[in-house]
């Protein structure tokens, strides 16, 4: 069985992580702290990439290269684009894109790559399938969808701004480091999951919601990390 790597974008993202896991070994690459080690009996590097498409992209090409885990699983929050869900649901990636990459002067769609094959990184289909498993049997009191993660470099608190990224880019959830991680997992042919949970609306009460339930969001997306880790 391969080695997975974890990746959270915060502190918050993977203290539960770092909390469940034997025989931790850390390791500094590049200014990220990666920790190696067992979850489950499972062989993972647990790491904090930091915020943004930079930091989640450094990450991941380091995981690859120095940790040579065979596929990654991100984990963390979100701010729901899709207008049916709530604070607390789950979005499973099907596939990941920028939002922000814009070369619409050129005469290419927002969030498409110019001169690039794929610019929609779609996620590995067995790693949707398990995050769907542990869904089934824990999103309870919350929904589940499998959809589109748009990341950019942006906190997104806007209402226009949010029901556009719905619209014109069929958005599930927006956050800030997805993408990035997909495209290096694509350019290395990695299979990759990513797993959100709301922690707001992306709206004008996103700032307040962010704060009040990151925490909280968090742990639930580490819940089904910890069940797909069991399943596999
Ligand atoms: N992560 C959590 N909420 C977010 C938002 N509203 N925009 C970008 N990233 C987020």
């Amino acid at each position: 069985m391969g080695k997975i790597g974890l990746i959270g974008a915060m502190d918050e993202e993977i203290a539960l992580l770092l909390q469940g896991m034997d025989s931790k070994e850390e390791l500094k690459r590049a200014g990220i702290s990666f920790v190696q080690g067992q979850i489950h009996g499972r062989d993972v590097v647990v790491c904090k990439s930091g915020v943004g498409k930079v930091n989640a992209a450094m990450t991941t090409q380091v995981l690859i290269d120095s940790f040579q885990v065979d596929m990654i699983w991100f984990t963390g929050v979100a701010g729901a684009v899709n207008p049916t869900l709530d604070i607390g649901d789950i979005v499973i990636s099907s596939s990941c894109q920028q939002h922000d990459m814009d070369a619409s002067p050129l005469g290419f769609e927002r969030g498409v790559i110019p001169y690039q094959e794929v610019s929609d990184f779609p996620a590995a289909k067995e790693l949707i399938q398990l995050a769907q498993e542990a869904c089934d049997k824990l999103c309870t009191d919350n929904r589940y969808i499998v959809g589109r993660v748009l990341s950019g470099d942006q906190f997104i608190a806007d209402y226009k701004l949010v029901s556009q990224l719905y619209r014109k880019m069929e958005g599930a959830c927006v956050e800030m480091e997805g993408s990035a991680v997909a495209q290096v997992c694509y350019m290395n042919q990695i299979p990759y999951v990513v797993l959100r949970s709301m922690s707001d609306k992306a709206d004008g009460t996103a700032d307040v919601n962010f704060a009040e339930f990151t925490v909280k969001a968090a742990r639930r997306s580490f819940e089904i990390i910890d069940d797909m880790l069991q399943r596999l």
